[in-house]
């Protein structure tokens, strides 16, 4: 299976780190970055080209894991699903907006498409999608980072936002794509609260449900990565796990 890259910042680069090595069936052809040094760099560990014309990558291969941004969802998504391309979203904060998640919902149906999401950086999502029908009366989100990650500069435990999933987006695109992962599983808009903590070196993410079936907590203490520390390093091994599972004729927990 031929994949390009769509964004060559820390995911991408664990992704290609780990792949280039162990797994042979999946081919990292095609590498995209609005900085080309970043593409080039990866391009460089594989066998594969970095490019600036999107859509040379799109016509070479299988399926995109876009890596980039909430914008670049905006922008490339509606692209590679139109030539019947598949794409993995790893910027999934930006599908909390209704009307983009739809139209590309459909433009994935008409071109027989299909548009992947991973866990990221939580778990139990496959627990959240299996009781999302059911009568829910808490899902919650409590986030914990450093305050570097959150863009504050405080000494002490802070609370930067409480409040809905799809608001908790928009003020912090590139730090809570895990509440939009939770929401879009359970079909609700959860409670989010953000905590900026000083005194922590992980991501943490705490999630409870509660509802008619009994309920759940999980709690997640991610590493960040080393060169972006809003990002865990969780999610790019999801990334990765969901590109073996495509290829894999049995699948488990899903
Ligand atoms: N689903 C999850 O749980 C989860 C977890 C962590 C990060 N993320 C998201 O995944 C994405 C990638 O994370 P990362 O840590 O690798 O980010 P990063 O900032 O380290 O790297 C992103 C790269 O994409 C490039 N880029 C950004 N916008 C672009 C555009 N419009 N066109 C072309 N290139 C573009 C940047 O130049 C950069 O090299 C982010 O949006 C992040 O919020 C999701």
């Amino acid at each position: 299976m031929k994949i390009g890259i769509l964004g060559c910042g820390a995911i991408a680069n664990i992704v290609v780190s780990k792949i280039m090595t162990n797994y042979d069936d999946i081919n990292l052809s095609y590498f995209f970055d609005n900085d080309i040094k970043r593409a080039e760099k990866l391009a460089s560990m594989t066998d594969g080209k970095a490019t600036s014309n999107f859509d040379e990558m799109i016509d070479n291969v299988d399926l995109i894991l876009e890596a980039a941004s909430a914008k670049s969802v905006e922008i490339y998504a509606s692209q590679v699903l139109k030539k019947g391309k598949d794409i993995i979203i790893m910027s999934i904060g930006s599908l909390m907006d209704n009307n983009l998640r739809e139209n590309l919902i459909k433009i994935a149906k008409d071109n027989n498409a299909k548009i992947h999401a991973p866990s990221g950086a939580i778990l139990g999502l496959d627990g959240i999608k299996a009781v999302a029908d059911l009568n829910l009366t808490e899902a919650t989100l409590i986030t914990r980072k450093s305050p570097e990650s959150l863009g504050r500069d405080i000494k002490k435990e802070e609370v930067l936002f409480e409040g809905k999933a799809s608001e908790a987006v928009k003020k912090f695109p590139a730090n809570i794509n895990v509440a939009a992962a939770i929401s879009l599983s359970c079909k609700r808009n959860i409670d989010v609260k953000i905590i900026a903590d000083p005194l922590i070196d992980r991501n943490i993410h705490e999630i409870y449900i509660k509802g008619e079936f009994g309920e759940f907590s999980t709690k997640v203490m991610n590493l960040p990565c080393d060169n972006n520390p809003k990002t865990s390093i969780l999610s790019a091994y999801s990334a990765i796990n969901l590109l073996k599972n495509l290829n894999s004729t049995f699948s488990i927990g899903n």
